[in-house]
């Protein structure tokens, strides 16, 4: 008996061992698009799209959008295109052999920030800014954990060293991340007078992130829905049919 007490208190303290450097679990917080009947916010993801853009795109890709993409989010062509616009794409070759920058279009991808995994890496002190086109499903807490990940920038508890450059973080694995805080209280002007709160900008954000993860996520609900609705009605017809034909045996 001894035994087990002192194996599950060893067992306890690795677990709470194993959560200091894992990082704690972040809180849940309810998200429009969870649940068999979930969908996207749309105000909330085009909100989330600028927080991206103004915020995030100088350090973070999202590599499986391309800006034709957008219409999914509610924008019409002519914003699609203004949007692309905006990016410096890299084409090429010319008929002189050269590449050459221009305009983006609608059927470009993203503009990626840096040319390539060293150049993030050279960039950010080393840590890799990672593609966000999945990571609200790559990561164990998913959008849970990508919001507490940008709403937990908290002091440094006493008796912490952090190494140069690191900025202490709550949800964070091993507490110390390389990503200085990205978002600031008013640090994007919302066009729709939502304000904009670091909560709400990384609310907002996390939507973008997980739309973009799963465009087609309300569709595919949509069909689970409706498929469920048939195999009731299906089921009721099968069970009709079968006391019908056996209603002479008995
Ligand atoms: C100045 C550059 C920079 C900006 C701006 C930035 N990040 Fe980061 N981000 C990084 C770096 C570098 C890391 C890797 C940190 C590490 O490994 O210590 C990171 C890590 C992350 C992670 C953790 C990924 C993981 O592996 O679990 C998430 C989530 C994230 N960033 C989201 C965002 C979002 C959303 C924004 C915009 C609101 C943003 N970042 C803005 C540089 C940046």
């Amino acid at each position: 008996m001894r035994r087990l007490i002192s194996a599950v208190a060893l067992l306890l303290a690795f677990g709470a061992a194993a959560e200091a450097a894992e990082g704690a679990k972040p809180p849940a917080q309810h998200w429009s698009f969870s649940g068999i009947f979930g969908t996207f916010d749309r105000a909330s993801l085009q909100r989330g799209f600028q927080v991206y853009k103004e915020s995030c795109a100088a350090c973070h890709a999202v590599n499986m959008l391309f800006y034709r993409d957008l219409k999914g989010i509610g924008y019409q062509e002519d914003d699609i295109k203004a949007i692309a616009a905006q990016a410096k794409v890299m084409d090429g070759p010319n008929d002189a052999g050269e590449m050459f920058e221009r305009a983006g279009r609608p059927s470009d991808k993203f503009v990626r920030p840096f040319a390539n995994e060293n150049a993030a890496r050279a960039g950010n002190n080393g840590a890799l800014p990672v593609d966000l086109s999945m990571v609200t499903k790559a990561r164990v807490g998913g959008p849970d954990y990508v919001y507490g990940v940008l709403t937990g920038y908290v002091q440094t508890p006493a008796g912490v060293t952090l190494m140069e450059g690191m900025n202490y973080n709550a949800y964070f694995p091993g507490h110390q991340i390389a990503m200085p805080p990205p978002l600031q209280a008013d640090g994007v002007p919302y066009q729709d007078g939502t304000k904009a709160t670091v909560e709400q900008q990384a609310k907002d954000v996390v939507t973008f992130l997980a739309w973009a993860s799963e465009p087609t996520l309300e569709a595919r609900k949509q069909m689970g829905i409706k498929v469920l609705l048939f195999l009731i009605v299906m089921t009721g017809i099968l069970y009709a049919a079968k006391r019908k034909v056996w209603a002479s045996v008995h």
